[in-house]
């Protein structure tokens, strides 16, 4: 599939656009069930990066599944081939500078290792959004774990098929009653006094 094409070199490189940017690239991986809350920290997290002048990109999996990954369903062979693209995504935008946060179950811990170590040394921040199965299902936001439980959506995380939970993510995001944006503003300050912002 790769024979007979070479790699070009380009004039300007990451460094270059990083540094006009004033920032690191990073890629802040959010990874928790379907319901956990990733999308709306990432939304409020991001709000808050932009508010302090970083230049972001959201990448969300409900929002990418109509376009790049418009042909692919939940069997773990699209699963996998889903986060393979997102992740050949973010090396992009890093590569343009960008700090990019992604909202994916991304269920498979291989396929989140895969991601971090096609970046650089230190880009890639798993952030884990630790939300009991009971909370998300509670929540049912799309109504999607009700058919789940019926029978009318087959493969749903939580329910039958996997979710590898992170061992060891540089985030642990638990489960409590503070409120989303306070949540998003303990994430954002924890991330700051890890050197990650
Ligand atoms: S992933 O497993 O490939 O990472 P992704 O994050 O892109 O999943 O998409 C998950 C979203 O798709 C869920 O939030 C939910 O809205 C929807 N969805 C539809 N069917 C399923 C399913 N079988 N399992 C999980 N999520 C599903």
């Amino acid at each position: 599939m790769t024979s007979n094409i070479v790699w070009h070199e380009h004039g300007v490189d990451k460094q270059r656009r990083a540094e006009l940017l004033k920032q690191q690239p990073r890629v802040f991986w959010f990874t928790g069930l379907s319901g956990s809350g990733k999308s709306t920290i990432a939304n409020l997290l991001e709000q808050k990066l932009v508010e302090q002048g970083k230049h972001t990109y959201l990448l969300d999996g409900d929002n990418v599944r109509h376009g790049l990954c418009g042909d692919l369903g939940f069997s773990a062979k699209d699963r996998v081939e889903n986060i393979r693209r997102i992740s050949e995504v973010t090396k992009l935008f890093t590569d343009a500078g960008t700090i990019v946060i992604t909202a994916f179950i991304s269920p498979y811990r291989t396929d989140r290792e895969f991601c971090r170590k096609l970046l650089d040394d230190g880009e890639f921040v798993e952030v884990f959004i630790d939300t009991p199965i009971e909370v998300c299902e509670q929540r049912d936001p799309k109504g999607l774990y009700k058919k789940a439980r019926s029978g009318d959506i087959k493969d749903f995380t939580g329910i039958d098929s996997e979710y590898q939970a992170p061992r060891n993510p540089e985030i642990h995001v638990k489960y409590s009653d503070q409120s989303p944006e306070q949540t998003a503003l303990a994430l954002y300050e924890q991330l700051v006094s890890k050197g990650y912002v």
